[in-house]
């Protein structure tokens, strides 16, 4: 490595509306753990699910020029919501003029591409936030990498669990009630889905609870390990920016809201002490 890849190295940023990053964190750490990490959530302003383009774009962007001032070369958006409606702006529109050699990736076009080897009849259900429902991100992609029209999508906004999670009700009975009734909605929608996406990454903290609420025999898909595979082939191929993660396998938690309950809840998550800092955006 050259003195100046180790002078431009830095911590790979990850970022989220809030604690569903964390999902993703979790698997790009244990596939990719040599690395450095900054995961930064936006708590205070969660959710992003039902903002509109334009605040989604301004708040994803201002947390990607956080995340680039400490140092990170490339920023993974682990937030569906974010990535439908912020991250081809930021890398067409901002890019270019923060720092060409930068870059910020998303979760759906990794998504999407795993999608076809995931369903045995193509009817795949998607949940997810309103923002990304009505994006139509995942219809885009769709189109886009499967025109045979091999796969079918039927996608249901779960506006609650985002809100129930941010507020650590994940596991109480009273998410019950929401878990049933969007998954029963979807389904009622096309009753052949034989593999549900969770396209908002907060959604895996509810696992248990959606595993109970589906059918046996429909398959539940959650992101991490689809970003995580995704992450390595991209820095397989790119050596050029594999040269400047930081390799040193720290990692550091960063939150717009309190530090003590982000370190508390995403400890849960997480399973290991986290000491999360504050910062504003
Ligand atoms: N975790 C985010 C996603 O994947 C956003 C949740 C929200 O803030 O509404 O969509």
């Amino acid at each position: 490595m050259s003195q100046s890849d180790i002078q431009q190295s830095g911590p790979i940023g990850v970022f989220d509306s809030g604690y569903g990053g964390l999902t993703i964190l979790r698997e790009i750490r244990s596939r990719l753990p040599q690395y450095d990490y900054i995961y930064l959530g936006d708590n205070a302003r969660a959710p992003y699910g039902t903002r509109s383009f334009d605040v989604v774009y301004r708040f994803t962007l201002e947390a990607v020029r956080h995340l680039f001032d400490r140092g990170c070369r490339l920023v993974i958006l682990a937030c569906n919501t974010a990535s439908a409606k912020a991250l081809r702006s930021i890398q067409q529109r901002d890019l270019p003029g923060i720092d060409p050699t930068r870059r910020v990736l998303g979760v759906i076009r990794p998504t999407v591409e795993r999608l076809g080897r995931l369903s045995r009849n193509g009817h795949i259900g998607l949940l997810a936030t309103h923002g990304t429902v009505s994006s139509h991100s995942y219809d885009m992609e769709i189109e886009k990498l499967y025109p045979d029209r091999s796969i079918t999508l039927t996608s249901k906004a779960a506006p609650m669990w985002v809100p129930l999670i941010e507020n650590g009700e994940a596991d109480k009975p009273g998410a019950d009630y929401f878990v049933t009734k969007y998954i029963g909605e979807l389904m009622g929608a096309d009753p052949q889905i034989d593999t549900l996406l969770l396209g908002c990454t907060h959604f895996p903290i509810l696992y248990p609870k959606i595993r109970a609420a589906v059918p046996e025999g429909v398959d539940i898909v959650c992101q991490g390990h689809i970003v995580a595979d995704s992450l390595a082939d991209y820095l397989r191929r790119h050596p050029e920016m594999e040269r400047r993660c930081g390799k040193g396998g720290a990692c550091r938690y960063l939150t717009t809201e309190s530090p003590d309950a982000f370190s508390r809840l995403a400890a849960m998550f997480l399973g290991e002490d986290v000491d999360a800092s504050h910062v504003v955006l």
